[in-house]
């Protein structure tokens, strides 16, 4: 069964945040952020429905198709607008969406859980599916915690998958999640976003090798066959131990942490479509996506661009 890509789109907040913004209200420095995440700026407004919707209407005009073409809507958010009701319905309802809504939430790995999601809708009967993955980090942000502060961001990236007979686009996928690991990133009803900072670094770059390469050798290639890397943006650091162990080209990654800090599950779209509009994207070659976050969830996909 097929499964193929059609077009991305991407939204962020106007409003830049640099590091040296947070260096007048907090005790950090763009050296020390620079140095040890790789992040300069980051966008920071709008909500999971504005970002999702925007990103979503470039996604659907970049496809070529309309509000009735789309059979179904998959919305990664860990930052849904409300607890309920979830933010997909009413990101369908502004794009004129008549079809089923729900959002998903496996948070930095979200977008790729929701991929996956669509492939299954897409094996039972439905056409084309829109996926969303938007995030509105900053309200869950302590903004008095160097912690996290230096590190989250506000972003939506959205593409639409379509049923196709003649071949696939996707070519293995490994989803993972431990939920033994819940504590070490999490966020209670009421409060902000925490981390073990250290120990999920540690613990990323695990899953990211073990999954990229169980879904390497899934879909039978290796790593010198891999072109493109689309990672999950949390760290530099993380991407450049993840390429290293798998023997993959740091300048084969894509990175776009730097002017997004990390977006959770929007952070593979914006890096995708980053790919894409620098013609880093050439037909026939294969890409790994991969991904990790709270939850523990981790997730790796092998795809090729038809
Ligand atoms: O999206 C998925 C979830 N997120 C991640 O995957 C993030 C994973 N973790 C990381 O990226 C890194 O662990 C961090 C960026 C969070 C932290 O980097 P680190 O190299 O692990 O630093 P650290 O926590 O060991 O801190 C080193 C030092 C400490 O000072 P001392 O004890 O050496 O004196 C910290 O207190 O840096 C200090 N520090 C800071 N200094 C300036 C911690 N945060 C900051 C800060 N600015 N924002």
């Amino acid at each position: 069964m097929g499964v193929r890509f059609r077009g991305w789109g991407i939204a962020v907040p106007d409003k830049v945040v640099t590091n040296d913004d947070l260096s007048k209200t907090l005790d950090t420095s763009d050296e020390w952020i620079r140095e040890r995440t790789g992040i300069r700026e980051r966008r920071i407004g709008g909500s999971a429905m504005t970002l999702g919707v925007a990103a979503a209407e470039k996604a659907m005009a970049a496809s070529g198709v309309g509000p009735a073409d789309i059979d179904f809507l998959v919305m990664a958010t860990t930052t849904p607008d409300r607890l309920t009701p979830a933010t997909a319905p009413m990101v369908a309802t502004r794009l004129g969406l008549t079809c089923p809504a729900m959002d998903l939430n496996a948070a930095c790995s979200g977008f790729m859980y929701a991929v996956r999601t669509a492939q299954g809708l897409l094996e039972t009967g439905n056409r084309r599916i829109l996926v969303i993955g938007a995030e509105n980090l900053s309200r869950w942000t302590d903004w008095n915690d160097r912690n996290m502060a230096v590190l989250l961001a506000d972003g939506g990236g959205a593409t639409v998958l379509e049923y196709d007979e003649s071949g696939t686009d996707i070519l293995s996928f490994v989803l993972g999640a431990d939920g033994a690991a819940a504590d070490l990133l999490t966020c209670e009803h009421g409060g902000f976003i925490e981390m073990n900072g250290k120990e999920v670094f540690r613990r990323a770059v695990r899953v990211v090798v073990e999954s990229a390469e169980e879904a390497m050798a899934k879909a039978g290639v290796t790593a010198s066959d891999i072109s493109l890397v689309v990672p999950h943006q949390a760290n530099v650091r993380i991407i450049q131990a993840a390429t290293q162990r798998l023997g993959i080209d740091m300048d084969r990654a894509v990175v776009v942490l730097d002017r997004y800090g990390n977006t959770s599950s929007a952070s593979i779209p914006l890096a995708m479509d980053d790919a894409i509009v620098n013609g880093r994207v050439r037909p026939g070659e294969l890409a790994l996506l991969t991904g990790f976050g709270a939850g523990m969830t981790w997730a790796s996909s092998v795809v090729r661009w038809s």
